[in-house]
């Protein structure tokens, strides 16, 4: 007798079975069906095994038998053997939770696959448990958090990201035929050249057709692997990289995956959407995750490493003038850090660049009615430096191998507990005698010569690297519950679930140019939240080829809101533009960090870009356009469609200069024309319920 599992979202149902062998078949995932039919398609020959086990849609694979392909799971036992049998033993069912337990009977051991669903969103969380109830050690190979089966036999279109320092999150889109498609990252860290989530559609657009979507709650390595097999049917499997992964789970113990998120959709615009409002209630550090992001100032661009009391008191005047609410310290601020040769591990101030110390310029920042952070990046140490001089054995290292450099740093070795002691004190020190309520909390290399001789298994640091970094992560912020956390890696290099489930935000890229960034930050608006989208109003580029101040404030209010230029070089005509924009935003901020978000056009199909935000409640929107830098295509009128309104309601909207009343249903059917007043030209329209 068949033992039929339905869960049930929002919107979707999805459905495997334990058939008669105790193999777990994967049977649905999809808009809603009749749950009783699924009980008939599963005795039913649908899905079963003819050739083998590598004919049928599995729930979780695990390596062995006649699986000619990929697995979820491969593991090694304490006798050497390599082939898994995993079979349905057990379910226990609460109300948003389904716990199935798989055993291997030879060796007591269980796979415990968990799922978590709730009415509310259509995405389902899952992760997998193994359980080591034998007495000899077991040696994962390989544990992914999940394996999806998509439905049909045509090919799909699968999306990813690609980029790199400075052009993080560009979409890409391939259609996927034959063979397997890998995104990973084997860097230590998720990094610029993929993203740990994928999209796998077919004739979808923004508004209309079937994505499957799945993204990682994790930032080391990861391998998402989409392959589709002779009889055209599409598997994948997602979770921590199996490269130079080993990971001895011994007797008694256990090990969990990181959780996977993910989601069957009507169009990508539902998926962002549910994504994000998903991610807010349920990813994101609860301190922070319903409340407003402030606007804040950076002072990297202007200063770059010349940080002083005198310098930042002056940019922090102004900052606050213009409406600014938090002021953050970038790097330089500690050690002998006058560039990136030196300084890094030794977190104390810097006694000649602000020799009263730092509370000085805290104290003036709190006065101008500001919050204050600070720039770290703890999981790393220069050679020149006090730390490295005092404790060179506190590095990923190999005593035959010359460590290679990059940024001139050297990555800490964090899976020991004295190195992960000291992180954790060097920020808590600051946090404990000042009064900083904000780490930018910075990663700028890959790991290489990965040696951690102090592990018995060495190939567990990448997976211990990554947890002891949330582990202090989350002591900072259990500590400091004001403390907010914006995650960076030379730039977007932590952009990810994993990071998003224990920092607050996001810096997205180094590359601060507005027309690069509209794309970048389309990228970042597929899968992840638009308030942890920090966007920086920046001088990048103000000679080499100059973008309006209009245009740069309309990106960058797109997202969480900052500011980074030198404010020491702005006209007072430029500060009371500053001033108007930082208002604006926070006129609209809630239904920008909060409300569903519709990307309506972009400059590479378009000629132009558009897109619009809408509150919960549909009582207020915000639309965005943005001409492009070619003038040729912005002579002539385009029409903007607004999405996501309520069509009963009447809406005014605020052209900038001039208000006018149209329907929800006009706005969103008939759309309104908008002219661009050649290269470069900018518009936001405020939209109000009257
Ligand atoms: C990295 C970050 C930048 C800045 C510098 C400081 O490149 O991405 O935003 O903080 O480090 O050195």
């Amino acid at each position: 007798m068949n033992r039929t599992f339905i869960i049930e979202t929002k919107n979707t149902l999805y459905c495997f079975d334990a058939d008669g062998n105790g193999v777990l078949r994967h049977l649905y995932h999809g808009k809603k069906a009749k749950k009783e039919d699924f009980e008939v398609i599963g005795e039913r020959d649908y899905n079963s095994p003819s050739g083998g086990l590598d004919d049928i849609f599995e729930e979780y694979s695990v390596f062995g038998s006649t699986r000619y392909r990929n697995t979820a799971f491969k593991c090694e036992y304490a006798d050497k053997c390599r082939d898994s049998v995993f079979k349905f033993k057990s379910s226990e069912q609460t109300e948003n939770r389904l716990d199935v337990t798989l055993l291997d009977e030879a060796y007591n051991i269980e796979l415990v696959l968990t799922y978590e669903y709730s009415l509310e969103s259509d995405i389902i969380t899952r992760y997998v448990t193994v359980k080591n109830k034998s007495d000899g050690d077991l040696i994962l190979d390989k544990i992914a958090s999940a394996e999806i089966s998509l439905p049909g036999e045509n090919a799909y279109d699968i999306t990813n990201t690609i980029g790199s320092w400075g052009s993080e999150f560009q979409l890409t889109k391939e259609k996927l035929k034959n063979g397997t498609l890998t995104f990973q990252s084997v860097k230590g860290i998720t990094g610029h050249t993929n993203s740990p989530f994928v999209a796998m559609s077919q004739n979808a657009t923004e508004d209309f057709g079937d994505v499957y979507f799945a993204s990682l709650g994790y930032g080391g390595n990861f391998k998402i692997e989409v392959q589709r097999d002779f009889r055209g049917r599409t598997r994948c499997i997602a979770g921590i990289s199996d490269f130079d992964f080993r990971y001895v789970v011994k007797a008694g113990e256990e090990f969990t995956t990181p959780k996977i998120y993910f989601g069957y959709y009507n169009g990508f615009g539902a998926m962002s959407n549910d994504m994000s409002r998903f991610a807010v209630k349920n990813i994101l550090p609860k301190s922070f995750a319903e409340k407003e992001l402030p606007v804040l100032y950076n002072s990297w661009e202007a200063t770059t490493f010349k940080v002083s009391t005198e310098g930042q008191k002056t940019l922090a005047k102004t900052a606050a003038e213009l409406g600014c609410e938090l002021f953050v310290m970038d790097d330089g601020w500690f050690g002998a850090r006058n560039d990136d040769n030196a300084g890094l591990g030794d977190w104390q101030v810097n006694p000649e660049k602000f020799p009263n110390g730092i509370d000085e310029l805290i104290g003036y920042v709190n006065e101008l009615g500001m919050d204050f952070g600070l720039w770290f990046e703890p999981e790393m140490v220069n050679p020149d430096s006090d730390l490295f001089r005092a404790h060179p054995d506190w590095t990923y290292h190999y005593d035959t191998r010359v460590p290679c450099l990059s940024r001139n740093q050297l990555v800490l070795n964090l899976t020991r507990d004295d190195v992960k002691e000291f992180v954790f004190s060097s920020m808590d020190e600051m946090l404990k005698n000042h009064n900083i309520r904000y780490i930018k909390w910075d990663m700028n290399r890959p790991f290489s010569e990965i040696g951690a001789s102090n592990l018995e298994n060495q190939r567990e640091l990448w997976v211990r690297h990554t947890m002891a970094v949330y582990e202090v992560a989350d002591r900072l912020k259990a500590k400091y519950p004001y403390l907010q956390l914006e995650a960076c890696a030379s730039g977007g290099g932590r952009g990810d679930f994993g990071a998003l489930n224990h920092f607050d935000m996001v810096w997205t890229s180094d590359n601060t140019d507005p027309l690069d960034r509209l794309d970048i930050q389309r990228g970042y608006s597929f899968a992840y939240p638009i308030k942890t989208m920090r966007a920086w109003v920046t001088d990048w580029n103000r000679d080499s080829r100059p973008v309006p101040l209009a245009f740069r404030f309309n990106v960058s209010m797109q997202g969480s809101l900052s500011i980074g230029s030198d404010l020491t070089k702005l006209t007072e005509e430029e500060k009371n533009e500053y001033k108007k924009y930082i208002a604006l935003y926070k006129e609209i901020r809630h239904t920008v960090q909060f409300g569903d978000m519709y990307r309506l056009k972009n400059i590479a199909n378009d000629d132009f870009y558009a897109a619009n935000y809408v509150n919960e409640n549909k009582t207020e929107a915000v639309v965005f356009i943005c001409a492009s830098a070619n003038s040729l295509h912005n002579k002539l009128s385009k029409s903007v469609k607004v999405k996501g309104l309520d069509e009963n309601y009447n809406y005014e909207i605020d052209f900038g200069k001039e208000k006018s009343v149209f329907s929800g249903s006009f706005l969103m059917n008939r759309g309104l024309d908008v002219n661009l007043n050649g290269a470069l030209d900018s518009k936001i329209w405020k939209i109000k319920k009257v």
